[in-house]
């Protein structure tokens, strides 16, 4: 889509742009292989980081002017049938009345995109034309001497219809459908017998209701966006065992606490944020470590102590788990986060002493953001400071002894003599750190030595829950 620029992305991800080589699992319709994906993803409207850009450009808003917006339908306007030699083939014979019976349901249009679904050039974009803005054609693998739709990008149009059965699942070629920043609502059809079928954004639009259990069977897709609607109630434990790449899920009203089959989720980039999640992040998170770059769990109601495990995701780019009851230390594995950027814990209710070994990720890794306001540490390791006076690392509204902006120290006591708050320490890093010595451990949590403190925990890997 030309004109459908993302918009400003969240600016903590502007530069985590990611090149993704993608196995062209339709390699017919691979126009390049190469696609930006900045995880921009928090972001209202952001248009989806998608896999892989349908055939953009070539129709629309770099082409000839677009037809006066209508702002409402005024009557179907559907034309008369074209005779069937007029279509370029019969796959595209096929889908006319399947595109025109969607058209009498949309309700509202407000850039006039459905007056161009009219007569037989279908294809009119794979030939530079106007016509059918939305729908995209190729060759499809089964069938490669015939033109046929095989994505269809309706970002941005605003449309308005009550349902999308009856239409996405009627093209038999479709590999991407994206609709972010429409009205649609209704159930999610069935869409598992479209074999190329891969790429699902639903995002920013009206739907609501349970998670829409017909994505659950879709074996191969890559792609699932499903980010500002109103889903509420449980994810399902399979979705976290689709294939895809990219799960996004934020800004809906998920609730109940994250399966543990969290840890056999393939994707690279998962985003739960701004949801109603409860309970602990699951510690199978370090079955995740070979794929994983990229997991937002921000602004849930996530609780218990921090995982151990996290620290055995190699891969992690960004981890952010902002804005939740998360307790307990920060466990030394975290100092194994070589690859970690951005690491926000702000907004929980972690205690003890920010550890050496992740402040040294900013000397020894990538870390540039270390995000730890309104906790309840006490103290910073050694090569914090630097960190502090960078503004790498920010502990404000802490519990920090003579730094500036602190909670009341009453608030402080309070909260320390509070069992219900405390966790084990796990001191076991595993990873070689260069230069590193394990501290004494009196170092996390003295006013709390009582309970848990210096745990030995399971060694090692940990158990998935
Ligand atoms: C679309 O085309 C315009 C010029 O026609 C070009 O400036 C722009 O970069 C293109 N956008 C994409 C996404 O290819
Ligand atoms: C459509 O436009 C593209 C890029 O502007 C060009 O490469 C291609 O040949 C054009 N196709 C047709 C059928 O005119
Ligand atoms: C089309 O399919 C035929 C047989 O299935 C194959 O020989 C040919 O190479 C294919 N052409 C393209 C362009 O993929
Ligand atoms: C959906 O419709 C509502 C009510 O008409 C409107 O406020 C909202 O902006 C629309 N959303 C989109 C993405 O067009
Ligand atoms: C949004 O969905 C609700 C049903 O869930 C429907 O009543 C309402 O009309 C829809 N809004 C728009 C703008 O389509
Ligand atoms: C680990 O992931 C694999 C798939 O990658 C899955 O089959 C297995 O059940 C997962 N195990 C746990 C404990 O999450
Ligand atoms: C660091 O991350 C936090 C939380 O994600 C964000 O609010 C802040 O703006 C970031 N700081 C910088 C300098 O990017």
């Amino acid at each position: 889509m030309a004109g459908a620029a993302v918009p400003v992305p969240v600016s903590r991800h502007a530069a985590v742009v990611v090149v993704l080589v993608l196995a062209a699992a339709h390699g017919a319709l691979c126009g390049s292989s190469h696609v930006e994906l900045a995880a921009g993803v928090v972001a209202r409207g952001g248009n989806a980081p998608s896999l892989r850009a349908p055939r953009a450009n070539v129709t629309g808003a770099d082409g000839a002017p677009a037809p006066a917006p209508s702002g409402s339908l005024a009557g179907c306007g559907c034309g008369p049938r074209p005779a069937p030699w007029q279509f370029l083939n019969q796959k595209l014979e096929a889908l006319w009345p399947v595109i025109q019976a969607f058209k009498k349901t949309i309700t509202c249009d407000p850039l006039g995109v459905t007056a161009t679904w009219e007569g037989p050039d279908l294809c009119s974009s794979y030939f530079n034309g106007t016509k059918y803005k939305g729908f995209y054609c190729d060759f499809p693998p089964s069938a490669n001497t015939t033109l046929t739709v095989a994505s269809i990008d309706f970002n941005g149009f605003g449309l308005c219809a009550p349902s999308l059965a009856g239409f996405v699942d009627q093209f038999p070629d479709l590999a991407l459908f994206h609709a972010n920043s429409n009205n649609f609502s209704g159930d999610v059809p069935d869409l598992t017998h479209l074999p190329f079928f891969y790429e699902l954004d639903l995002s920013n639009n009206n739907f609501s209701g349970p998670f829409p259990d017909a994505v659950v069977p879709l074996g191969g897709l890559l792609f699932l966006d499903l980010r500002f609607n109103r889903y509420a109630g449980a994810v399902p434990p399979p979705v976290f065992a689709l294939t895809v790449e990219a799960l996004f899920l934020n800004n809906n009203g998920f609730d109940g606490r994250i399966p543990d089959s969290f840890g056999s989720t393939g994707a690279k980039y998962l985003v739960v944020a701004n949801n109603q999640f409860t309970g602990p992040i699951p510690r199978s998170i370090y079955n995740t470590s070979a794929t994983l770059s990229e997991v937002l769990f921000l602004n849930n109601r996530l609780s218990g102590c921090l995982p151990y495990e996290i620290g055995l995701v190699e891969g992690l780019a960004v981890f952010d788990a902002g804005g939740n009851e998360i307790a307990g230390p920060i466990p030394l594995s975290f100092g194994c986060l070589r690859d970690v950027e951005e690491l926000n814990l702000a907004g929980n209710q972690l205690y003890g002493q920010v550890p050496d070994v992740v402040c040294l990720l900013a000397k020894t890794g990538k870390l540039r953001n270390l995000s730890l306001s309104d906790n309840f540490f006490h103290s910073v390791g050694h090569h914090c400071m630097e960190l502090v006076r960078s503004r790498v690392l920010d502990v404000r509204r802490n519990c920090i002894l003579g730094f500036p902006d602190q909670r009341p120290p009453l608030e402080c006591a309070a909260f320390y003599a509070d069992p219900s708050k405390h966790c084990p320490f796990i001191p076991h890093i595993p990873c070689d750190l260069p230069g590193y010595h394990h501290p004494p451990a009196k170092a996390a949590l003295p006013a709390a030595a009582a309970h848990g403190h210096g745990h030995s925990q399971p060694q090692g890997q940990g158990g998935g829950n």
